[in-house]
């Protein structure tokens, strides 16, 4: 299988092609592919026929031929006309890194939820493509293997039936799938409902892929969650309680690894596990500072938290993974951590041989401290902003209007506070 990677000038990603092909090639390896090699090209645009140049096109049917490749994988997501052309011109299957993320995440996926969200996506994703990947599906059936959740997109057939039926029963099953979740969700909201009138902390870990944030929290509540060397081991959201120093009771919860290129759908499709993330009190940012593209991964991240419109979160910077850097000086730590613009006021651990993990301990109890204050508040109608603001940036765990304006009963980042004090009420 030969890689197809490109560097596009109006995207402006901090990635370059060739760590962002390395990366492709790791996405690859997970899904159990084998890599012959690869090809990049930079460019200004995209190209609308064949998203690279046609010469390059022309190099890369050469190179399949050369190492006898089946098929190509390209970097970015191509759309369903890229691939078609693609497919007819180098007359190999042709599949881009949302189809291979999609084809992961249906691997890993374990809960019925993970699993409901995966053939959501993988269903959306086929469905401009079904002509096309008919074809292509029937002729990868018998190759592929695995019997992940609910049939993968391209690389593994998802089986005579399922070969056979046609677009109006995809869109049903997309309908009740559409349905399924919307239950999930709504015994989710309930159990969060509860969670916040007991009023106990959320600090939720974030991360790019392979960060460690599983091993974390495992370190952190001595539970068994699973941890692989292997990109999003974790889809399902598993949040554990844990006790800090002072005996107060948090909740810990892991997420979705984020992923640079994070194909939409699956931002959609995995919104019950992000919504974790906007009920958080507190974010940790694990890093894995040993990887080479550490400053992408963190960069990434950090995006990804602005998407999700949760980027100005009270937030703890984790250095993971110090274990590696041993005999690295403390100094060059804070230099590295300078150089990627992160917060000078990091807590560096290895989560594997449980170092630091004390003071992680009593640098989240001063952050949760710090982070959020508890109020009260009747808002007039005339400051409905405010309103918008607090559900934008805060945690609200009451709410109800009244004739002269909006109850809010919350956690607000105290850095926020003093805007509502004015309209403190504690009826
Ligand atoms: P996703 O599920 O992809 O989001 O990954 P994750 O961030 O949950 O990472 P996970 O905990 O699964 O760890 C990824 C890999 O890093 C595993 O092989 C871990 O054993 C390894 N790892 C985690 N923490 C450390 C550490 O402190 N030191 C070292 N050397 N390896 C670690």
């Amino acid at each position: 299988m030969l890689l197809v990677g490109a560097e596009v000038a109006s995207f402006h990603s901090p990635w370059s092609a060739e760590d962002s092909l390395r990366e492709l090639a790791l996405l690859a390896e997970t899904a159990g592919l084998d890599v012959v090699g690869q090809i990049f090209q930079r460019l200004d645009q995209p190209a609308p026929k064949f998203f690279i140049g046609p010469g390059k096109v022309k190099e890369v049917a050469a190179l399949c031929e050369q190492l006898g490749a089946g098929l190509v994988i390209f970097d970015d997501e191509l759309s369903p006309a890229q691939t078609r052309n693609l497919e007819e011109e180098l007359q190999v299957g042709v599949l881009d890194r949302t189809a291979l993320i999609l084809d992961i995440f249906a691997q890993h996926a374990r809960t019925h939820e993970g699993r409901l969200q995966v053939e959501l996506a993988q269903y959306q994703y086929l469905l401009p493509r079904l002509r096309r990947q008919w074809t292509h599906l029937e002729r990868q059936a018998g190759t592929g293997g695995g019997t992940s959740a609910g049939g993968v997109v391209g690389l593994r057939g998802p089986g005579e039936t399922q070969l056979e039926i046609d677009r109006r029963l995809i869109d049903r099953r997309i309908a009740w799938l559409k349905e399924q979740l919307a239950d999930v969700h709504r015994h989710r909201e309930l159990y969060r409902k509860r969670r916040r009138q007991s009023g106990v902390p959320v600090v939720a870990l974030v991360g790019y892929t392979n960060a460690g944030k599983s091993t974390l929290l495992n370190a952190l509540t001595g539970a068994d969650v699973y941890t692989a060397n292997q990109l999003f081991a974790t889809l399902d959201p598993t949040t554990r309680q844990i006790t800090l120093p002072g005996g107060q009771h948090i909740l810990l919860t892991d997420t979705v690894g984020f992923i640079q290129k994070l194909p939409t759908q699956l931002v959609a499709a995995f919104r019950a596990t992000l919504e974790e993330i906007n009920e958080a009190d507190l974010l940790l940012h694990v890093v894995d500072l040993t990887h080479p593209n550490a400053q992408e991964h963190a960069q990434t991240v950090e995006a990804t938290l602005k998407e999700l419109g949760v980027d100005q979160r009270p937030t703890l910077t984790v250095l993971n993974k110090v274990d590696l850097m041993a005999g690295v000086a403390a100094s060059d730590v804070g230099h590295l951590v300078a150089d990627m613009g992160l917060p000078g006021d990091f807590v560096a651990v290895s989560a594997q041989q449980g170092w630091g993990l004390d003071e992680l301990r009593a640098r989240i109890e001063t952050a949760l401290a710090e982070a959020m204050v508890t109020l009260a508040v009747l808002i007039p109608y005339q400051r409905n902003d405010l309103v918008s603001l607090w559900h934008r940036r805060g945690v609200v765990e009451r709410e109800e209007y009244v004739n002269e304006g909006t109850h809010i009963l919350g956690r607000i980042p105290r850095a926020l506070a003093g805007q509502f004090i004015p309209y403190q009420n504690d009826k």
